[in-house]
């Protein structure tokens, strides 16, 4: 059998998040791997992970990869600032032979970047309280002052489709507050979840500070993973979409077609999205 002819060409890429952010990450894939098949999983059921022990949410990931390999998905995007944090290193260790492309909020690029010298981190607790994050800024912050913004209720409005208008502003103005008087030029979206809310925040912190998500340098990452596994489909022909929430069904497509429904609208002839709910997705202990 050639590689090319391999079915493990033509498995899908397997994209994990505990709800619909990681579809941020999703849209970015879709952009430089258009000829791949995807399987999302949305583990509505426990979301959100952010105020979730670090136990549980590499408890829930482990059993949400596992999953997807069962699925027969060829690569693994964990496509959540949380899960990765809690969950990236043990799952490689579990896995060694499985690719797994991970986040991880961008001090990087906005430290590189800054001239005012002063940035700030909007995530949720469970990726600012982890040991990866302080690693991160002490490796990458190089002199740049990192200020930590908890995204508390964010997440939650995301999954509400609640992505504008008085309430979101509202919160991001308390968010934002202990920045207010600083002059951070780069804000880092540190959850897959927060661009959806990009316009809202853009108007609440001002013109002058650039949001950084890293979701296309991930995609980015998943193709060269691919490229160099020699992962890539080759088969010309349709692709397919596979959307499995853990949650509500309904809830999930709706959210998913305010989202990212132009890109499924689009695709409508020539691909086959599909949705339905897996609820065997549980919570074992640590
Ligand atoms: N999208 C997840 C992240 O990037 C959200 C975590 C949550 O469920 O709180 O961190």
């Amino acid at each position: 059998m050639t590689p090319e002819r391999s079915p493990l060409n033509a498995a899908p890429i397997g994209v994990f998040d505990s709800g619909v952010g990681g579809l941020s990450v999703w849209r970015e894939i879709l952009r430089v791997l258009p000829h791949e098949s995807t399987l999302y999983l949305a583990d509505q059921a426990h979301v959100p992970y952010g105020g979730r022990s670090a136990q549980e949410v590499a408890a829930l990931t482990h059993a949400a990869v596992s999953w997807l390999l069962e699925q027969g998905a060829k690569l693994i995007v964990i496509a959540c600032n949380t899960a990765s944090a809690a969950a990236l290193t043990s799952l490689r260790q579990r896995w060694p032979d499985v690719p797994i492309v991970g986040m991880e909020p961008a001090i990087k690029p906005a430290s590189q970047a800054t001239k005012t010298g002063s940035v700030a981190v909007l995530a949720t607790p469970g990726t600012l309280r982890a040991p990866r994050f302080s690693s991160l800024v002490k490796r990458f912050a190089n002199g740049v002052q990192v200020y930590t913004l908890m995204g508390a209720g964010l997440v939650e409005m995301v999954e509400r489709n609640e992505l504008d208008g008085p309430a979101v502003e509202e919160r991001l103005q308390q968010i934002m507050a202990p920045v207010q008087d600083i002059a951070i030029d780069h804000l880092v979206l540190g959850c897959t979840h927060f661009p959806f809310l990009s316009d809202a925040i853009q108007k609440v912190v001002g013109g002058n500070v650039t949001l950084v998500d890293p979701a296309p340098a991930v995609a980015r990452q998943a193709r060269r993973v691919l490229q160099n596994r020699q992962l890539q489909n080759k088969n010309a022909g349709p692709v397919s979409w596979r959307f499995v929430t853990t949650g509500d069904l309904p809830a999930f497509q709706s959210a998913t077609e305010r989202l990212i429904g132009d890109i499924l609208a689009s695709a409508e002839n020539r691909l086959n999205f599909q949705a339905w709910t897996n609820n065997q997705l549980q919570f074992s202990g640590a």
